[in-house]
């Protein structure tokens, strides 16, 4: 089985795009040798991110994530077992939003790969984190 957990949380400030791909970076250094894979979305104000692997693994990760004072409100949406990973490739695939793009477009365009079910679910979350902005 894989654990996954999705969570939303507001940025402190905004930050570059040198100061994401520096999250980026080490969460792709860390996840690769814990096993875990995900994706994280950055839209200007919010983290949105889709973390899998094995539970303890997840746990202990999210725990030093929510403890990160470059964000806070961390609110998990959802978190689970299930039977397979949607984002196996990925050690942490980072995204950056294209110009006049919203959360739910970028959503939508990053889980094409995804099962379907999966994927709507992503939607479904950032549908609602778009229109409470
Ligand atoms: C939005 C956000 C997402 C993060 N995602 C991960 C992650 O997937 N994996 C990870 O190891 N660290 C992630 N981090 C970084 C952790 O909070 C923490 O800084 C890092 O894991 C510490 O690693 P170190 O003990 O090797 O220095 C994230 C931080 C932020 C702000």
């Amino acid at each position: 089985m894989v654990y996954r957990v999705i969570y939303i949380s507001s940025s402190r400030r905004v930050q570059s795009n040198a100061e994401i791909d520096v999250i980026l970076r080490k969460s792709q250094e860390n996840n690769h040798r814990a096993g875990l894979t995900g994706l994280l979305i950055y839209d200007g104000k919010r983290f949105f991110q889709y973390l899998e692997g094995e539970e303890a693994q997840v746990r202990r990760t999210l725990a030093r994530i929510r403890a990160d004072e470059r964000h806070y409100a961390l609110v998990v949406l959802s978190e689970k077992e299930t039977d397979r990973r949607q984002f196996g490739q990925w050690s942490m695939a980072g995204h950056y939003m294209s110009p006049g793009e919203n959360l739910e477009q970028c959503v939508e365009r990053l889980t094409t790969g995804c099962d379907p079910h999966v994927a709507a679910e992503l939607r479904g979350f950032a549908t609602v984190r778009t229109h409470a902005a």
